[in-house]
């Protein structure tokens, strides 16, 4: 695996391969690699000859009073895991680098409809930094494909629209959530929690189970979300939002809406976890 910082011998790579009809995946990340991860390099490995990862902690996704400075920084172990994994480019760029006319300074790449509540609300401006970054990212590695986790739902479906407004050449691929054998999805921020605190997250797949199966039973939605609500504070969580919402652009869903996407944060101790579940309306 080669290793790399700038975006100039990122493109001479890139070039070659190109140059020899290789296509490129690119797996983006913040790092401290874990499982979930591996799953979207492994996935990468099967649409593309060449897999490209970056890992660069993103700041300008971070709100005041956010995990920044504290987001764990793994690079010797996620280095270990990507080159086993078959990743042949790493990029591991600079603050300087990813912006260099200056974090604040920088063109903004704001998508509509990122403001629709759910992480937004207690996280403004976060997807205004996620789509900034990916936009650059996209356009220094022009790959046929980019895979992103279906974890960070929102996410996706912000870069999802991003890539057709502003016509990127690229596929987004949805990659599925990795979970514990708890049901608790892998997150890299669950390296804060402690044993006891894991196996009560466990809580937050629970309660997205019992809203599927719940509105699938076609129980009233509201009665449904309140006793997943209080499932996840009894284990000791914090929930911030449980929400259901439709696939197709996460307004909120009617009754009309079909395919159907329930999604949570919640808090154990100070770590804020997220995940969500898709279903069919019917079974
Ligand atoms: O999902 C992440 O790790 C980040 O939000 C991403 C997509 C790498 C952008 O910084």
């Amino acid at each position: 695996m080669q290793v790399v910082e700038t975006v100039a011998q990122v493109r001479d790579q890139l070039a070659r391969w190109r140059q020899q009809g290789q296509s490129i995946a690119l797996v983006p990340t913040m790092g401290n690699l874990h499982d979930g991860h591996m799953s979207l390099v492994d996935r990468a490995g099967e649409l593309a000859d060449r897999v490209c990862a970056t890992i660069f902690v993103n700041p300008s996704q971070f709100g005041p009073g956010e995990d920044f400075e504290q987001y764990p920084r793994t690079p010797e172990h996620d280095m270990a895991l990507l080159s086993e994994g078959g990743c042949d480019l790493l990029l591991t760029p600079s603050v300087a680098e990813m912006y260099p006319t200056g974090q604040d300074n920088s063109t903004r790449v704001r998508v509509p409809g990122s403001d629709q509540g759910l992480c937004d609300a207690s996280r403004p401006g976060h997807f205004d930094g996620v789509a900034t970054v990916v936009t650059a990212l996209l356009n220094i590695f022009q790959p046929h494909v980019a895979i992103f986790g279906e974890k960070d739902f929102q996410q996706l479906m912000v870069i999802r629209r991003l890539v057709k407004d502003l016509h990127l050449p690229v596929t987004i691929v949805g990659s599925p959530t990795v979970r514990e054998a708890s049901g608790l999805a892998v997150s890299s921020r669950n390296r804060y929690l402690d044993e006891d605190q894991k196996q009560r997250a466990a809580a937050i797949y629970a309660a997205l189970c019992a809203v599927r199966d719940g509105v699938q039973a076609g129980h009233p939605q509201d009665d449904v979300s309140t006793g997943a609500w209080r499932s996840m504070q009894a284990a000791g969580l914090e929930p911030e939002y449980l929400e259901l919402r439709r696939t197709l652009d996460l307004a909120p869903a009617s009754p009309e809406d079909l395919e159907l996407v329930v999604l949570t944060a919640a808090r154990m101790g100070g770590t804020r976890l997220i995940d969500n579940l898709s279903f069919p309306r019917t079974p």
